[in-house]
């Protein structure tokens, strides 16, 4: 089968804007390495497997990210809430230029570090890395869970902007 888009009528403009109707929560992919963390926001993010318990993320192939993940094997992914919309731009580099970055930590935790504040949050060892076009497909193992208590409501993406949760039911 053929990997290339065939219909000439759509393009990466219009495949974006289609998949910005697919509402998604945001999260930070972090990764330690020589004893820093590192981090980026990332939305394509799914539930894949129960037995084991796997999960996947995507991680466009030119970005730092891809390296780190590769050397460290590991990642941790923080699911951010609704008050955390600065965090999602400044890990994926949406940043004044000069600007000092807004306060944060990480927990120390196994594969990555967590962000203080996330609603929940996964460890992982790296499973696979799967060639998707530009995106790598990395598949994890997940060896360790965390759930806020009370969770409060998620930072959701949408159409490209950010929205809290508005409840239906
Ligand atoms: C809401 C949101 C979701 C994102 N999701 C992803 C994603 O799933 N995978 C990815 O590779 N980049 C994603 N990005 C873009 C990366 O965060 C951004 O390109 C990255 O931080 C740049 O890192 P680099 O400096 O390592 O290239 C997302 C950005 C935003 C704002």
């Amino acid at each position: 089968m053929s990997n290339k888009n065939t219909a000439a009528n759509i393009n990466g403009r219009m495949f974006r804007d289609v998949m910005g109707l697919f509402a998604t929560g945001v999260t930070v992919v972090t990764a330690d390495l020589e004893g820093e963390t590192h981090g980026m926001t990332a939305n394509a993010i799914t539930s894949l497997s129960l037995d084991p318990l796997l999960v996947l993320v995507c991680v466009q192939k030119d970005a730092m990210m891809a390296g780190i993940l590769q050397q460290a094997g590991a990642f941790a992914i923080s699911i951010l809430s609704a008050d955390q919309e600065h965090l999602s731009n400044f890990f994926a580099g949406i940043w004044p230029d000069g600007a000092d970055p807004p306060p944060f930590s990480f927990e120390p935790w196994v594969g990555g570090g967590r962000l203080h504040g996330s609603i929940g949050a996964l460890a992982c060892k790296i499973d696979k890395f799967l060639d998707g076009g530009d995106h790598w497909i990395i598949t994890g193992l997940v060896v360790d869970l965390y759930r806020q208590d009370s969770p409060t409501d998620p930072l959701i993406y949408y159409t490209g902007r950010y929205y809290g949760l508005g409840r239906l039911s």
